[in-house]
């Protein structure tokens, strides 16, 4: 088999690359470990960014995004037991977010490969990259006992955190940045209505806490827990007390309780590895960092990485030209890094921190109280929110 890109992952990136090289008339094709339902049975967030959005459209996989996507203008921080709303749109000059699953973009972007006619291999073992440091790189897997070979052009490593392809790179060839974080996200989704119209970001000497929200009658809600906690520690009553306990009296009261529909604990960290391309092959989304997701930049970072890439491998085809490949891993990392301290800067404002000291925990509700009350400090947490420009 021969084609001009091969994708390693079909998660959102992977996908959003594929689509994106459609268009452009680019030949791809996807090789993913595991099969269609799996991947459509994780749940994820779902904030995206007006940049996001307009790459789905871009490909023409936002129709339902904007039939079922709920525009937000704002969001809310809670703190000492009171809510302020940030006005992002105000704060922007006009920039909002929309609220739609991540699970239903790679639904969308899965229906949109299919009608486009493009090649997705599912349930393939062991893939690996192969000879990217040459001009005539190749991908190998296994299928039903059969070893497959795949040559190509370029390779896109869209595998995630656990991914095969940045582990195929020399390791005196990466330099990796991380922070992990001592807690985690207790996660539940549910068939109730939400709390408030808009997410509301809460700190709590229990903790933070989240309400977001999948649609007006399905509720996604986080409250932070030890990384030693198990979920089955947490029956639904248990989490709805939790998550009451740290709301404003008027949230908990308005509340509506339902059964669990998906119960998790997600461990928070920021990863970065540098660089992102090594030879013929690039690394773009989780492959490449891991944000917390306190800032809701994970899917909207992997959006931004592989608009840079798709843009330059047109360029690699169309003009012949090799100034965009060369200048990806820059130009991506250059916007990953702001993502990476602005979902820090969020995390560390919000959470309870064990180890620290009352100053620490009185910075954190000063820094609070400056957000709310500073124009300047507003609007630097609300360009950052609705995505900073590609
Ligand atoms: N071979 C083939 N496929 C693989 C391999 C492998 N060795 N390892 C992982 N994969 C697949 C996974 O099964 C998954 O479908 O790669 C895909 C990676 O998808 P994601 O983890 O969703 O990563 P990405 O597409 O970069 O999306 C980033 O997803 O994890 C969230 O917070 C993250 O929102 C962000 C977004
Ligand atoms: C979510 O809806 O899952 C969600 C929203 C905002 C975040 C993180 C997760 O910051």
């Amino acid at each position: 088999m021969r084609t001009q890109v091969v994708i390693i992952g079909s998660g959102p990136a992977g996908l959003l690359l594929g689509q994106l090289l459609h268009t452009y008339g680019v030949d791809n094709i996807i090789v993913e470990r595991k099969d269609r339902d799996y991947i459509l049975g994780r749940i994820r967030a779902g904030v995206l960014e007006q940049g996001t959005v307009r790459l789905l459209e871009d490909v023409g996989a936002a129709a339902r995004l904007h039939r079922e996507g709920l525009i937000h203008d704002g969001i809310e921080l809670l703190f000492d037991g009171v809510r302020h709303r940030i006005d992002m749109k105000e704060a922007t000059g006009g920039k909002t977010v929309t609220v739609y699953g991540q699970t239903e973009v790679t639904h969308d972007l899965m229906d949109a490969r299919v009608a486009a006619g493009r090649q997705t291999i599912y349930n393939a073992d062991q893939v690996t990259p192969l000879d990217f440091d040459g001009p005539s790189p190749r991908v190998t897997y296994v299928k039903d006992g059969v070893t497959h070979e795949i040559a190509c052009d370029y390779i896109a490593g869209c595998d995630g955190f656990h991914g095969v392809s940045r582990q195929s790179v020399p390791a005196a060839a990466l330099k990796e940045f991380e922070r992990v974080y001592p807690f985690g996200w207790l996660g539940v989704l549910s068939e109730t209505p939400p709390v408030s119209p808009e997410l509301i970001y809460a700190r709590h000497a229990r903790g933070f806490a989240l309400c977001s929200m999948r649609s007006l009658t399905r509720s996604r809600y986080y409250v932070q827990c030890s990384l030693e906690d198990h979920v089955d520690n947490w029956s639904d009553d248990q989490f709805w007390d939790e998550l009451r306990r740290r709301l404003d009296p008027e949230a908990a009261e308005a509340l509506v309780t339902g059964p669990s529909i998906e119960k998790s604990i997600a461990p928070l960290r920021s990863f970065v590895a540098e660089p992102m391309r090594f030879g013929r092959l690039f690394l773009a989304g989780d492959a490449a960092h891991i944000v917390p997701p306190t800032g809701a930049k994970g899917l909207n970072l992997a959006a931004s990485d592989v608009h840079y890439l798709a843009e330059a491998l047109r360029e690699a085809y169309t003009d012949k030209s090799s100034a965009g490949v060369d200048a990806y891993s820059a130009r991506a990392l250059a916007r990953v890094w702001k993502a990476e301290r602005f979902s820090w800067w969020m995390t560390s404002m919000l959470h309870r921190f064990d180890d620290t000291d009352e100053f620490s925990s009185r910075i954190q509700i000063a820094e609070l109280n400056y957000l709310v009350s500073s124009r300047a400090a507003t609007t630097s947490l609300s360009e950052n929110y609705v995505g900073l420009p590609y």
